[in-house]
């Protein structure tokens, strides 16, 4: 009587520790820097819809959470960058931490990564690259504290951790944290097995370099170009699985083969600036569409250097976010448009077959290098209130910046905010952009190949 149940236990052992542990679903990044998101409850509804079974937020935000009770998406949250040298130093800080971040939501909440920071080790440091190994160690000490055991303890770092990335067995971590932080990280991760978390981006590499690299091969439909790496002979067919193997061989480097990867983010923009090649709607809904295809097919692919294994996964990201600074890409990997409708059709699931998809995508029309004039000009409904003041700002660097919309002069007329600050973005890019200087002004503003010069009034303009 006894033995019959054995064999039965054992299976149901082994679906557990198969499902409850890794997955080839598919998540999606919910970030929140907008100023006109939709609330929550209604966000949980869009995930559902674009059938994301897990999401990712960048804080512990209560009213997320909350929204995600009782669901069964799977979530993973964010020790904030900020607290982390605190955290690292005291072990009541990290207990109370997770006292007031994850407590109240777990099991409700299905919890079940934990991160510790964003790209920490992406800029120079502020003195939280020494914290951060120790800070990972004390929550995950929090956590068992209260018995909290289905949680794993990560962080999300972006490719310029490797200083070599190819041939992908050339993959190296930098000299300056391979030793002191790395190494930690690698020993706490396989100790714990946890995951390393890694942000792959085929866009920028490609961008970068889209001379010598091929956009099929970004794009995950080349059909005839492949790169074989001439140490290990592993041929690649696409950016993607070059990337994650460089970090493969990295980890292997330094001791540990067998850190399973996990793709904190990833992502194509469906737009940005002028000079940003290749960020429209076409190529975003083909990567998106591609790499879900990849990561959920069963049984799973996985990469030349570990074929066959698992690649769980967070596409980014749910929204356009309008409040991110940086580049224009930066707001626009979104699937979803601030007011929920789709981007672009897709299915984070990995059930629609790409035959299913109904609508034509528009044709990609910056796959090439921008040549010729661009202006900056105050963007769509920007606030008049921040425009005055970013004006005055612009007015007051470089020389005679606004000279031409002092009274009297050939910009003048018409007499408007949006006009005189238009001329003023347009006059201060063209003396600042070979410094560095952008046209963002906190979102107020956006490039444009169109010339706004209106009559004897002349734009200044930058050349690409
Ligand atoms: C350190 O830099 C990170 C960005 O890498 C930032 O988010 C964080 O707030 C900074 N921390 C401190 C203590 O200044
Ligand atoms: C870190 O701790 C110090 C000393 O207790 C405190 O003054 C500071 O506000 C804390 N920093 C953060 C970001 O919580
Ligand atoms: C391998 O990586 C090292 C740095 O870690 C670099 O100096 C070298 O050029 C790389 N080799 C190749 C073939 O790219
Ligand atoms: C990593 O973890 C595995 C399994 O727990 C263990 O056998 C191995 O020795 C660890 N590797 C290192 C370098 O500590
Ligand atoms: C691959 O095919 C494309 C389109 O058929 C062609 O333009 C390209 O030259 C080919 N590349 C190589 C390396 O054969
Ligand atoms: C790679 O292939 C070449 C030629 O086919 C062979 O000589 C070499 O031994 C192979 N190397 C490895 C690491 O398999
Ligand atoms: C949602 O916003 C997008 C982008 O602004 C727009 O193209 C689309 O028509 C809007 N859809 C609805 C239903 O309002
Ligand atoms: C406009 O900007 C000002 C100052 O930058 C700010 O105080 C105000 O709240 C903003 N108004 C809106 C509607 O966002
Ligand atoms: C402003 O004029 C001075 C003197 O002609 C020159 O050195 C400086 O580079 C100019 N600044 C800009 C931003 O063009």
């Amino acid at each position: 009587m006894e033995m019959s149940y054995l064999p039965l236990f054992i299976f149901a052992l082994f679906v557990f520790t198969c499902s409850a542990d890794i997955s080839n679903k598919v998540g999606i990044n919910w970030g929140s820097l907008g100023n006109d998101l939709p609330p929550p409850p209604q966000s949980v509804e869009l995930v559902k819809s674009l059938g994301a079974k897990g999401v990712k937020i960048y804080d512990a935000d209560p009213d997320i959470l909350n929204a995600l009770k009782n669901t069964d998406i799977v979530v993973s949250i964010m020790v904030p960058n900020e607290i982390i040298p605190n955290i690292s130093k005291s072990q009541y800080l990290s207990d109370k931490w997770v006292q007031a971040n994850v407590v109240p939501f777990y099991p409700e909440v299905k919890i079940r990564y934990l991160l510790v920071g964003n790209e920490i080790l992406t800029n120079p440091d502020n003195g939280t690259w020494y914290n951060l190994v120790p800070a990972m160690r004390r929550i995950k000490s929090s956590l068992k504290t209260h018995n909290i055991h289905k949680v794993k303890v990560g962080t999300p770092s972006a490719m310029n951790v490797l200083e070599s990335s190819f041939p992908p067995s050339n993959g190296t971590f930098r000299s300056d944290i391979s030793a002191p932080i790395i190494n930690p990280l690698l020993r706490f991760l396989n100790r714990t097995k946890s995951f390393f978390f890694v942000d792959i981006y085929p866009y920028f590499p490609w961008a970068e370099n889209p001379k010598d690299i091929s956009l099929d091969y970004a794009l995950f439909r080349s059909k005839n170009i492949t790169y074989s790496d001439p140490v290990t002979n592993l041929t690649y067919t696409n950016l993607f699985d070059q990337m994650i193997d460089s970090l493969v061989f990295a980890m292997k480097r330094l001791g540990y083969p067998d850190i399973r990867i996990f793709i904190a983010e990833t992502g194509w923009p469906n737009n940005g600036d002028l000079d940003q090649i290749g960020a429209n709607i076409h190529n975003a809904a083909i990567y998106n569409r591609n790499v879900v295809k990849k990561l959920t097919t069963k049984p799973a692919i996985g990469t030349p250097a570990r074929p066959g294994s698992t690649i769980p996964s967070f596409i980014f990201a749910l929204y356009n976010e309008n409040q991110k600074p940086g580049p224009g890409t930066e707001r626009h990997f979104g699937l979803l448009h601030p007011n929920g409708s789709k981007v672009f059709e897709i299915d984070l699931s990995g059930e629609t077959p790409e035959s299913e998809y109904k609508q034509p995508l528009p044709a990609p029309m910056n796959n090439e290098p921008y040549k010729g004039k661009a202006w900056c000009v105050v963007a769509e409904g920007a606030n008049s209130t921040a425009l005055a003041d970013a004006m005055s700002y612009a007015c007051s660097q470089g020389n005679k910046t606004c000279e031409q919309i002092q009274l009297g002069n050939q910009c003048y007329k018409p007499e408007s905010l949006i006009w005189h600050a238009s001329y003023a973005f347009s006059s201060y890019w063209a003396q600042f952009k070979k410094a560095g200087g952008s046209c963002y002004f906190n979102g107020l503003a956006t490039q444009t190949a169109k010339d706004p010069s209106f009559g004897h009034c002349k734009f200044p303009s930058v050349i690409f």
